[in-house]
């Protein structure tokens, strides 16, 4: 009887141990598979949350990149870059017609680096640059 006895309680243990391992086990799978949003249908209450407000700098000017990414070099004519505002360094680049010097300074000629060195610009602040440049040059 005694024995009994014990086998009841270890299966009695038995059995609410994994229940309630049962019970937490479909918790945590209630919670792995809930959505992972929220859908507001038309009428319900939205929470709104503000955009952060962006202040923007504005569009670059051809001026600005010319400042900050060409001057370095083309404000002199130390390292052979055609100095900006000397006509006469520019006049035979210019007889190459625009579309050479845009394309020259996209993908770069001798010691002019590709893009000036410019790497947040596209290749339209590129030849808006250049024509800057030329514009200012002759
Ligand atoms: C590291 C120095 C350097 C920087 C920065 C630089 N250049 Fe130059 N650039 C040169 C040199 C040197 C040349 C002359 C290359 C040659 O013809 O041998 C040149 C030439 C040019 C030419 C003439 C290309 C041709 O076909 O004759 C253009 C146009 C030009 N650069 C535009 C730019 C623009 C636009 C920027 C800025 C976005 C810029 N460069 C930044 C050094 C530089």
């Amino acid at each position: 009887m005694h024995i009994f006895k014990l086998f009841l309680v270890v299966f009695l243990f038995a059995t609410i141990t994994s229940v309630s391992a049962d019970h937490l086990e479909k918790h945590s799978i209630e919670n792995r598979i809930k959505p992972s949003g929220s859908v507001y249908l038309e009428g319900d209450d939205v929470p709104v949350s503000k955009p952060a407000v962006v202040e923007s700098s504005g569009p670059r000017t051809a001026e600005d990149i010319y400042k900050v990414s060409c001057a370095a070099c083309h404000a002199t004519d130390a390292i052979g870059a055609p100095m900006f505002g000397n006509a006469a360094s520019w006049a035979d680049r210019i007889a190459k017609g625009e579309e050479a010097l845009i394309n020259n300074a996209i993908n770069g000629i001798n010691a002019m680096p590709p893009m000036g060195t410019c790497g947040s610009c596209s290749t339209d602040d590129i030849a808006a640059t250049v024509k800057y440049m030329v514009e200012n040059s002759q």
